[in-house]
């Protein structure tokens, strides 16, 4: 795939492409990765690309002219042009793994107080990261590359972004490394037991102890299979005990 970011500051994203698996994902081919200073397309001798606010107030405003000539340039019939800002919709795994399926995915960068409403126009989308706002869209724009890149095919092994937080729903189960004891405390000892079922039912019941505890939301529309209702019910149990 392909991603282009439209922006006032391209050198943001230096140290991205050259990072670990970004880096290779890059080299391998995955994803060829770019980015569009929106100063190219200012048609002002100054190189405007903002302007003030019209009714007043404080700040600076995207103009229409230079960042619409650069949405226009780059797009082609297989690109998604998305919107970084704030009011946008949360930003998700799920969306993730829909932009993963895009030939050509086009974030815009946003800076100051935001676009000229205008632009909208050209936009498919709108995306937020959260419910707080960045002082511009290129940390939000590295941020959707970066979940991106990793679900593209042979970026990283399968197994490893199944097992992710959110895939299944559920959050991760904790991850242990030797040593087997660090200050007194144990690696549990259903992972040393090389017994693949009793290690798989350890891990389902521990995703479901930790989202119950730090993000309950995500269980209030979920279907339960059998097995997750067992073990939701021991967690409950041995909460009761404590
Ligand atoms: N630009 C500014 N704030 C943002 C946010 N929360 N998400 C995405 N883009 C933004």
């Amino acid at each position: 795939m392909k991603i282009t970011v439209l922006t006032l500051f391209p050198e943001f994203f230096d140290r991205f492409v050259e990072t670990s698996i970004i880096k290779r994902a890059i080299e391998q081919g995955h994803v060829e990765f770019s980015c569009v200073d929106y100063r190219q397309y200012t048609l002002d001798k100054h190189n405007h690309v903002d302007d003030t606010p019209c009714g007043g107030g404080a700040g600076m405003v995207l103009m229409c002219q230079p960042i619409i000539d650069c949405i226009k340039a780059v797009r082609d019939e297989h690109s998604l042009v998305v919107m970084m800002t704030p009011q946008g919709q949360k930003f998700t795994q799920q969306t993730a793994h829909s932009f993963a399926e895009i030939d050509h995915l086009i974030l815009l960068c946003g800076h100051y107080e935001g676009f000229d409403e205008r632009i909208r126009d050209y936009v498919d989308m709108e995306v937020s990261l959260g419910d707080f706002v960045l002082t511009g869209g290129e940390g939000a724009a590295m941020v959707i590359s970066d979940a991106v890149i990793r679900l593209l095919n042979g970026v990283i092994q399968t197994q490893s972004h199944e097992d992710d937080s959110f895939e299944n729903g559920l959050l991760e189960y904790p991850q242990y490394t030797r040593p087997i004891e660090y200050d007194g405390k144990k690696v549990p000892e259903v992972l040393l037991s090389g017994h693949h079922k009793k290690i798989a039912t350890w891990r389902l019941k521990e995703s479901l102890r930790k989202t119950l505890l730090q993000r309950p939301d995500l269980l209030e529309n979920r279907e339960f299979s059998k097995e997750e209702a067992v073990l939701l019910a021991e967690i409950t149990q041995e909460k009761q005990k404590k």
